[in-house]
């Protein structure tokens, strides 16, 4: 389901600042070259993360689900100087891929890959986070909100993406389907929890917002 016409989305492109030239070529080899290029998060939503980064300047930022890393260029040129982004991928093979990419956008120093199953590295990791992006799997995003609220600075933000799921978290539920499942025990969870504030934003397939308390 798309949620704006062709025309106003095309619009809304038009009005908002172009990729830089490295985004502009990673989005060309997502497309020309590695499978599903469609998760990837594109100019529209990467200058929101971009945005976002830049007004809180965080020194602390994890991603789940690194992809090509286009997402963890936009959300990094918010980062200052001593900032670090930590980004997670079950994928090994688009490894040397997006280290290419983040040592062009000159990002080598501040960009930290890990590689694994997010719900297993996360543990492992000893961090006070500004700011978290999840965009992996479905099925562990309740998962991954139970494993960082405690890892959250207050004040600090957590962005999931993909939070309306093409509209199915409102149509009649197939008991199979264990991502719209988990979305939405994802989205009733922030809803519900006391020591977070939340909006959830209907840009592209729908962004949950929340900042901890
Ligand atoms: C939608 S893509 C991420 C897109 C990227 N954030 C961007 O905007 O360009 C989802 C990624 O999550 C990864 N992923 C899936 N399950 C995972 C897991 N359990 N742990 C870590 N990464 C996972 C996939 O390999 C895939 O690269």
């Amino acid at each position: 389901m798309e949620f704006i016409s062709k025309e106003l989305d095309r619009y809304c492109n038009d009005h908002t600042s172009s990729e830089c030239e490295i985004l502009s070529a990673l989005n060309h080899e997502t497309h020309t070259s590695v499978l599903n290029p469609r998760m990837i998060s594109g100019n529209l939503q990467g200058q929101f993360l971009t945005m976002i980064s830049r007004m809180l300047q965080p020194k602390c930022i994890l991603e789940i689900g690194t992809y090509t890393g286009y997402s963890a260029i936009c959300l990094a040129k918010g980062l200052p100087a001593s900032g670090v982004l930590h980004t997670i991928d079950v994928n090994e093979e688009l490894e040397d891929m997006t280290t290419r990419y983040f040592k062009k956008a000159g990002f080598e120093h501040q960009i930290v890959q890990h590689i694994g199953d997010a719900s297993l590295v996360i543990p492992n990791m000893d961090l006070e986070l500004d700011l978290v992006f999840i965009d992996a799997d479905k099925k562990n995003y309740p998962i991954y909100f139970d494993l960082l609220v405690d890892k959250i600075k207050p004040g600090g933000w957590i962005i999931a993406d993909n939070v309306l799921w093409s509209g199915k978290v409102i149509e009649e539920l197939d008991s199979s389907d264990k991502s719209t499942k988990a979305l939405l025990e994802y989205n009733k969870k922030v809803q519900d929890h006391p020591g977070v504030e939340n909006l959830l934003l209907p840009l592209r397939d729908g962004l949950m917002i929340c900042r901890k308390i």
